[in-house]
């Protein structure tokens, strides 16, 4: 079975105590957090930037932080989400002109790399950097709100990249991105998906006294996956 991972997506967690939820999220089970970088004008809403990674660093959170960029232009922000304690840092290849080189300067940075393909991004932006890459993220949304349905065309998208990963002989994770639910899990992870995000999924269930609030729904998420 593949080393499954659960990413919260924080975009759908309360933002006025965002320390707690995911010092909650974690220590219910999580094993990445997420953190999505919107920037009005890549897309149409405007969320957070490096302080508030740098911030939970400060917190004490020492899970991997797997930066999702919907900005452009990219290569400006790259550095300072690598000094501010991101593990991953993935952004869409629309927003680079220089692909290449932006898959470059966040491996230099020290980071782990990844682009992300909108529904609708051809997949051919692979093909000469496969080497370079260690994060493929699929959007199951078009980018820039939480809560929005799961687009059933990603399923065979996410088959198509499983074999280009398979064939290239590279550790690539496979991440999937928007609408993901305990309930439609199991049949992203069957198309080829090995790390999930969940913002609206996850965040919001459970009791907020609660410190481990999120530890059912995190366990009906593995047990539809399969692990424990
Ligand atoms: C959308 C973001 C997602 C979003 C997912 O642009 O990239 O990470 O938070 O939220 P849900 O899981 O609610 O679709
Ligand atoms: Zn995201």
């Amino acid at each position: 079975m593949p080393n499954y991972q659960i990413a919260p997506s924080i975009l759908a967690a309360d933002f006025a105590r965002l320390g707690e939820e995911v010092d909650n999220v974690l220590a219910s089970g999580a094993d990445i957090v997420h953190f999505d970088v919107m920037d009005n004008h890549y897309v149409p809403n405007l969320t957070i930037g490096p302080m508030v990674c740098d911030a939970l660093r400060n917190h004490g959170v020492t899970a991997p932080i797997d930066v999702h960029l919907m900005v452009k232009p990219v290569d400006r922000i790259i550095p300072d989400f690598a000094k501010a304690g991101a593990s991953y840092i993935t952004f869409h290849p629309e927003a680079s002109d220089h692909i290449d080189r932006s898959l470059g300067l966040v491996r230099d940075s020290g980071c782990k790399t990844g682009l992300v393909f909108n529904p609708a991004t051809p997949l051919s932006y692979l093909e000469y950097v496969m080497d370079k890459i260690d994060m493929i993220l699929l959007m199951s949304v078009n980018p820039g709100f939480g809560g929005q349905s799961f687009i059933p065309a990603t399923l065979a998208k996410l088959k198509q990249v499983r074999s280009l990963i398979d064939q290239s002989g590279y550790n690539i994770r496979l991440e999937v991105d928007g609408g993901v639910k305990a309930d439609n899990i199991q049949s992203i992870a069957k198309a080829g998906a090995d790390t999930f995000v969940l913002g609206s999924g996850i965040f919001g269930h459970g009791q907020p006294s609660d410190t481990n609030r999120y530890n059912s729904i995190i366990a009906k998420v593995r047990a539809q996956l399969g692990s424990h």
